[in-house]
């Protein structure tokens, strides 16, 4: 066999699995996929056509065009009071995804752990392994899917690197206030880890102010913050996004994506940059309107009886399904058989979440009500 061993035991990500079985069935409704039903809007997406109409389709320097990263500067120090030198501090990466893979490659040595609280975003355990990593997955379902000190400080130990810190979360949409965070960052600080902050989701926190991990007294040289264009402004599929943190780690971060990415494509980066100058307003329609949707969505799961921690923010509910008489994997084939409605098994995100679903509510409006009514007449059913 030719496949690396660390390869050939990965498994495939629950989501995929799951949405194999989407493929070739007509007329399904997806909650499953974590991807805006909006498309880019436009001026983001004029700035791009516009950058190719002015013939820029050469590479930009590895660490992404300076452009970009002064507007992320000054952006980060409008909304959260950051100084991240755009010279030194902060990377243009290919998604969150790429930010996320170039700092655990950048700091794994063998033997190290990195903590994964769970439920977590798919990729969080397989990226940490493939760095070389131990990860070390941390329950929050008695904590309302929130990490607290305690069971942070539970978890480290001598060989314990970084924590991965994603809110608001994928899948359960949770956030963390102020105090709470700074409650996790005495812990970090005193054990000297460092904090891999997952903030793609910061523009669509609800109820309250997001605060950024790394804004906190004395958190920013323990920290490197990940954000990216793909959720806020729509824009998956122009795969940028970027990391900010101490020079030295950013420096060793540069050095992988300079041998394998070289830059990220100057199209997407024009756009990015597009999205900066003039896509707030944007950002907040989009918001209003998931808002809109996890009210309706909370109000329907309510009525249909399942039990669902409220989310703060991101467009995901997880619901626990277990009063069906079905686990999450049953409840999920079986609404996709008769009803022709996606949703995504809670074991995706854990082997222990295999009794909730996680549901998207970035698709529209009118396909959420047919979906709620049909997952009705589903359970009416059963
Ligand atoms: C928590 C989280 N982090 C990162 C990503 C990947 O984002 P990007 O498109 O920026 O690579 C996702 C996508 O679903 C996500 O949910």
């Amino acid at each position: 066999m030719q496949i690396s061993k660390k390869v050939e035991k990965m498994q495939p990500s629950g989501i995929r699995a799951f949405f194999d079985l989407v493929l070739g069935m007509e007329d399904v409704i997806s909650l499953g996929v974590g991807e805006p039903d909006f498309v880019t809007p436009w001026p983001i997406r004029e700035a791009g056509i516009y950058s190719l109409e002015e013939g820029f389709t050469s590479y930009t320097s590895n660490k992404g065009l300076y452009k970009l990263r002064l507007a992320i500067s000054r952006h980060l120090k409008e909304r959260y009071g950051l100084d991240y030198c755009p010279e030194e501090e902060i990377l243009i990466t290919v998604g969150v995804s790429e930010g996320l893979d170039l700092c655990l490659r950048a700091i794994v040595n063998p033997q190290d752990k990195i903590l994964v609280p769970q439920p977590s975003y798919v990729s969080y355990g397989p990226v940490s392994e493939l760095a070389g990593a131990t990860p070390v997955y941390i329950d929050t379902q008695k904590d309302g899917f929130k990490l607290t000190p305690k069971n942070l400080e539970k978890n480290i130990d001598k060989n314990t690197k970084a924590l991965i810190l994603n809110y608001p979360a994928n899948p359960s949409g949770v956030s963390y206030t102020k105090k709470e965070l700074e409650e996790l960052k005495k812990v970090i600080l005193q054990h000297k880890i460092l904090c891999i902050s997952d903030e793609v989701y910061a523009e669509l926190t609800y109820d309250f102010e997001h605060i950024c991990f790394s804004s906190l007294s004395g958190a920013k040289n323990n920290t490197v913050y990940l954000n990216g264009f793909s959720k806020s402004y729509a824009m998956t599929g122009w795969r940028v996004g970027f990391a900010c943190g101490p020079q030295e780690i950013i420096a060793a971060m540069t050095k992988i994506h300079q041998y394998t990415i070289m830059c990220v494509p100057i199209t997407s980066q024009m756009a990015a940059a597009e999205a900066l100058h003039s896509g707030k307003k944007s950002v907040e329609e989009m918001k209003r309107e998931y808002k809109r949707r996890r009210e309706f969505v909370l109000q329907e799961l309510k009525v249909l009886g399942l039990e669902c921690i409220r989310p703060d923010g991101a467009f995901y509910v997880f619901p626990r399904v277990s009063k069906t008489g079905m686990n999450g994997a049953e409840f999920a084939q079986r609404l996709l058989k008769r009803e022709k409605v996606a949703v995504v098994p809670g074991s995706a995100f854990g082997g222990q979440f295999s009794d909730y679903i996680r549901i998207s509510y970035a698709s529209g409006y009118a396909e959420l009500k047919e979906a709620f009514f049909r997952m009705g007449r589903f359970l009416k059913k059963i």
